[in-house]
């Protein structure tokens, strides 16, 4: 069935393990992620974003994500990854989704309050959960020095009043991750001690860790391997997702090593074998690559296997 997240949170801040949200963006990633989910019985956070959106269409996404349902038996949440708009995320309530993000993290604290109450007044309303997001992802990295990179990680204070004015369903939070391909430039490093505070004020509530795929050496070297120029890609470290997954962190995003897995596999591919031209000979593969990786990370960093 499709499902909210709310049991699988629940569930998970007891065990001390997490859900993967794993983006999709087309039959083959869906198929990859589910069929490994399927293998290990593990619960399945299916994630779109708005760029997925309009380069799939929502009709065809969600069809697939019911197929996989059908096929799977498994609980899957849909959830709408990092909506901008009411008008978004109301479009994907409406749609069929039952989980929708809305982040407004770039915006002062009153205003993102504002914006996400009204998403979790009308989402809850249909029986949908909602995510919010503080503090900012993208800015820490590029920070010039420490108070300014202090200010970009979420806040303890400000996380507690924000989800007992918005009434959200879970927190996604800055404590040093980032979206893509290049998260650190030096050693990796997280701000386990703010997510500590977090938990301290905010017990037994799910929070959410973006920009979490550990960048696996093993694809990054594919890629460079086979024509490929990613020169210093870096994740975080798998150790560091564990602990996360044990303490208040119920739902890890992964879209970055599904990425690399795809293009690694099909680079490699074609430099193997350059006379082919038949899609399904690399999308196969690149399949394939989804669900070896999909399974390692249920087992291996999430621990929601058998879970479902
Ligand atoms: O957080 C961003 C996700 O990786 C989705 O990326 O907006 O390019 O689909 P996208
Ligand atoms: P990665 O870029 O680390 O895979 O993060 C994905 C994400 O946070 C999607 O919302
Ligand atoms: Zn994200």
């Amino acid at each position: 069935p499709l499902v909210t997240s709310k049991e699988m949170f629940k569930k998970a801040y007891e065990g001390g393990y997490a859900i993967g949200a794993f983006n999709v963006n087309n039959m083959e990633i869906i198929q990859g992620i589910t069929e490994a989910a399927k293998e290990v019985n593990a619960p399945l956070i299916l994630q779109v974003s708005a760029g997925a959106r309009k380069y799939a269409n929502h009709t065809y996404l969600m069809k697939l994500i019911e197929a996989a349902e059908i096929e799977t038996g498994l609980p899957i949440c849909v959830h709408l990854d990092h909506g901008d708009s009411f008008e978004l995320c109301k479009s994907c309530i409406d749609g069929g989704f039952t989980s929708v993000m809305i982040d407004g993290s770039h915006l002062p604290f009153e205003e993102n309050i504002k914006l996400t109450k009204q998403v979790v007044d009308y989402a809850h309303d249909k029986g949908v959960v909602v995510e919010g997001e503080l503090g900012r992802l993208a800015g820490i990295e590029d920070a010039v020095n420490v108070s300014e990179e202090d200010a970009a990680f979420t806040d303890p204070d400000e996380a507690e009043e924000f989800v007992k004015r918005t009434g959200v369903d879970s927190l996604a939070i800055a404590i040093g991750t980032s979206h893509g391909a290049y998260k650190f430039k030096g050693e990796a490093k997280l701000r386990f001690d703010i997510l500590e505070e977090i938990q301290k004020r905010l017990p037994g509530f799910p929070i959410v860790l973006h920009g979490a795929s550990s960048v696996m050496p093993e694809y990054v070297e594919m890629i460079n391997n086979n024509g490929g120029q990613m020169p210093g890609a870096k994740g975080v470290p798998e150790d560091m997702l564990r602990q996360a997954a044990k303490m208040a962190v119920c739902k890890i995003n992964i879209d970055s090593d599904l990425r690399l897995a795809v293009t690694g596999t099909i680079r490699k591919y074609f430099n193997e074998n350059p006379s082919h031209f038949d899609p399904r000979q690399y999308l196969g593969p690149a399949r394939s690559a989804i669900k070896e990786i999909v399974k390692h990370k249920i087992i291996n960093v999430l621990g929601c296997d058998g879970k479902a």
